[in-house]
């Protein structure tokens, strides 16, 4: 259980280099739960080098990341999914001939002891078929089960990923650019599709279309050169001139 007050994930000072560049530069983040926070900034800006640490796909140079009350930095990916972070990645990341039903059971079935269910009720997750099921009407993919992935679109591809995802029961959604390349019409979707998800799963969002960002965040945190810039409302972000000078700079 998570104590009133105290974040669903923390990061201090969080730091990961590659030779001599600092794709992270000590991060302290904080991200409450049932918040939903974008992560914002330039390519190149740090955004999912700090997701790869905190799912255990890197590990962390210097710094801590705490999940749920306890240290998670340096432990394996399957641990870390286990505790309850799931992510969708920036490319598609599906099995062409495996249907949505078979990648969400599959998920369903390999999710860890599991938190919260679609439903948003804290209980056991339900039988992964049932789960699958559910899974799909959060996902918007009801109507596609039968389908193979290679045969859907690709703004319904990158909804069966994001169901992958939620179908292991995840406390924690990492997205990493949910609607990269989708048109407007499968952007709004997603982002339907996003709000409508249930509250107890808290999302940690990167997103490069603003009005995405506007819509679902409560909270905006801009990194830059692999450091928070600042952080506050998208309102106030959006108000921030040196946001607007790091975009402009890397248009
Ligand atoms: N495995 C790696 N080895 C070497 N350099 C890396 C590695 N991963 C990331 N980098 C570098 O770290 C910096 C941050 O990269 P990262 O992918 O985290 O940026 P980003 O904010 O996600 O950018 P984008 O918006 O383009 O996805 C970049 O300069 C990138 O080239
Ligand atoms: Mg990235």
């Amino acid at each position: 259980m998570t104590v009133a007050g105290t974040p669903l994930l923390a990061t201090e000072g969080l730091t990961r280099h590659f030779g001599a560049l600092m794709a992270l530069n000590g991060v302290s983040l904080h991200v409450e739960p049932r918040e939903r926070r974008a992560l914002i900034g330039p390519n190149g800006a740090g955004k999912t080098t700090l997701f790869n640490l905190i799912t255990g796909s890197l590990a962390p140079s210097a710094g801590r990341i705490v999940f749920d009350g306890h240290p998670i930095a340096g432990l394996p990916p399957h641990v870390v999914a286990r505790r309850g972070i799931s992510r969708s990645f920036q490319r598609t990341n599906l099995f062409p001939e495996l249907t949505v039903l078979e990648h969400l059971r599959l998920a369903a079935a390999s999710g860890g002891r599991g938190s919260y269910n679609i439903l948003g009720t804290i209980s056991r997750l339900p039988r992964p078929l049932v789960r699958a099921r559910e899974v799909a009407e959060a996902v918007d993919l009801a109507d596609r089960l039968g389908e193979q992935a290679s045969h859907l679109s690709y703004g319904e591809q990158r909804q069966l990923e994001i169901g992958v995802a939620l179908a292991t029961g995840p406390k924690l959604l990492l997205l990493d650019e949910p609607t990269a390349g989708m048109s407007p019409e499968e952007t709004q979707r997603m982002t339907r599709m996003l709000e409508g998800l249930p509250r107890e799963i808290t999302l940690l969002i990167i997103e490069h279309d603003m009005d995405v960002v506007s819509s679902l965040a409560d909270r905006v945190t801009v990194l830059h050169y692999g450091e928070v810039l600042t952080e506050g409302t998208f309102d106030e972000v959006k108000r921030d001139p040196r946001v607007y000078e790091v975009y402009l700079g890397s248009a």
